[in-house]
């Protein structure tokens, strides 16, 4: 008997959905701190041409491969591999790439869901005027506290938790589609507003020199690897988000101009982010730094001491949280997909175990930096950054790699021979993407064990 061919979970009327709900995946942390950042640290437009060649050579086939995987199909992740793998007389085995993916996914939203928490505490405390006229010892004072305080992070987090719980519970249509419709034009308005006022009180001219100038000296072997992981991670691939999104997506939708379309988003959406942060940081004379201690330094510092410093850093922190909840939406309904279709789990009983598992996982990276900040689970690592080099450097080149093989090399692929741009998606896939992705993949693990 035929599969009936329509996922349980539903699916969305209209292609726009599909794009916007994936935009709000992609658009996340990634782009608001980290892309600006090792932009400019690693030859700013030099490192662009090069990150957007790991975008076309790597992320955009793989991102298509997931997508088709999830569309075929019409399962969630599990399913989709192993209905897949029977189609082509593979093995069953094809199925862990799919199981992996979506425990990679609730791995990632265990700490992802502690940033946003402190993204939250930070909204607060900036619509509270507590960064006003602030330097950057005192900022630095507040984030400390706030590290050492698990009871102040975990209500946050919590609250920020309950939230994707809330949003991925109401379903595929009423939940994330919505969300999708909802959140993107939000945040293309709020960064709007903020580059407005970057423009008229910040250092455009520094920002964008810091960005955009050719320094080709500032590249080398690590700054591509930077560029293809990062590649993964804005677009979201490698943990199953993109075949439980496809599955969702309606039947007739071109996937290249769909796929073409969210990448294009996603990289705008970075380089504006830039142009909204460092003129702000330039004009305080702070230095461009790393990591998410700045995010929660340098920016509220800069902020707290200009006109409507105030409620420009709750607008700022605003956007954070919003681009990082619809992201998390993205992250935990593969598993859930997973849990309802192959264990016939009712979708909010699914959402509550997994969000009870997740919660549970994240008290462990909130632990790290206080009662088990001496803790180390492999060489100087704590937990919260065990589970971030784990799930970015292994975890995720490892999906991305498995699935480049299997849909390059393994599945059934002649029934799409007929689609605009097949021969060229395969051709990448098999000579272009699966060996680069080998490559990232041997050497991150090479840097993790050394
Ligand atoms: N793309 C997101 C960002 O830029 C983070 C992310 C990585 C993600 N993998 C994902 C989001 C999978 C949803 C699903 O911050």
């Amino acid at each position: 008997m035929k599969r009936q061919a329509s996922s349980d979970q539903g699916m969305w009327r209209r292609q726009i959905t599909f794009l916007l709900a994936s935009s709000g995946s992609a658009i996340g942390l990634g782009n608001i701190w980290k892309f600006p950042y090792i932009a400019g640290e690693n030859g700013g437009g030099a490192f662009i041409l090069m990150y957007l060649l790991c975008i076309t050579l790597v992320g955009i086939p793989i991102y298509m491969a997931e997508t088709v995987v999830g569309h075929e199909t019409r399962r969630n992740p599990v399913t989709a591999m192993s209905i897949l793998a029977k189609q082509a007389g593979q093995s069953q085995r094809w199925r862990w790439v799919g199981g992996v993916a979506c425990l990679t996914g609730l791995i990632v939203l265990s700490y992802f869901t502690v940033v946003a928490g402190w993204g939250l505490h930070y909204l607060v405390n900036a619509f509270e005027g507590a960064f006003q006229n602030e330097g950057s010892y005192a900022v630095r004072g507040i984030f400390i506290d706030l590290l050492s305080d698990p009871v102040a992070m975990l209500r946050y987090q919590s609250l920020f938790l309950m939230t994707v719980m809330l949003v991925v519970g109401l379903g595929v249509r009423a939940g994330l589609g919505v969300a999708g419709h909802v959140m993107v034009p939000l945040m293309l308005l709020m960064l709007g507003l903020l580059i407005a006022y970057s423009h008229s009180l910040g250092d455009m001219s520094a920002a964008i020199d810091f960005m955009f100038s050719f320094d080709t000296d500032a590249l080398n072997w690590n700054s591509f690897l930077v560029a293809l992981g990062h590649a993964f991670f804005s677009l979201s691939i490698g943990m199953g988000a993109m075949m439980a999104y496809g599955a969702y997506m309606p039947k007739r939708t071109s996937i290249p101009s769909m796929v073409f379309a969210v990448a294009s988003i996603d990289l705008l959406f970075a380089m504006f982010a830039g142009l909204a942060i460092f003129p702000i940081v330039f004009a305080s004379g702070l230095a461009p730094g790393e990591g998410p201690g700045l995010m929660f330094v340098s920016l509220p510092v800069a902020f707290g001491n200009m006109l409507y410093g105030s409620f420009m850093g709750a607008l700022f922190f605003a956007l954070v949280v919003v681009a990082a909840l619809s992201s998390a939406v993205a992250l935990l309904e593969p598993a859930v997909a997973w849990l309802n279709e192959r264990r016939g789990i009712p979708r909010p009983i699914g959402v509550l175990l997994l969000g009870v598992l997740v919660w549970l996982l994240s008290l462990m990276s909130m632990f790290s930096f206080n009662a088990l900040q001496h803790v180390e689970v492999v060489s100087g690592l704590n937990i919260f950054e065990f589970l971030d080099g784990l799930s970015a450097n292994v975890l995720l080149p490892g999906v991305g790699f498995a699935l480049a093989v299997f849909v390059g090399w393994r599945m059934d692929v002649q029934k799409f021979s007929h689609r605009r741009f097949f021969s060229l998606w395969i051709w990448l896939l098999r000579y272009v993407t699966t060996p680069a992705v080998l490559v990232i993949f041997v050497t991150a693990l090479i840097q993790h064990v050394a």
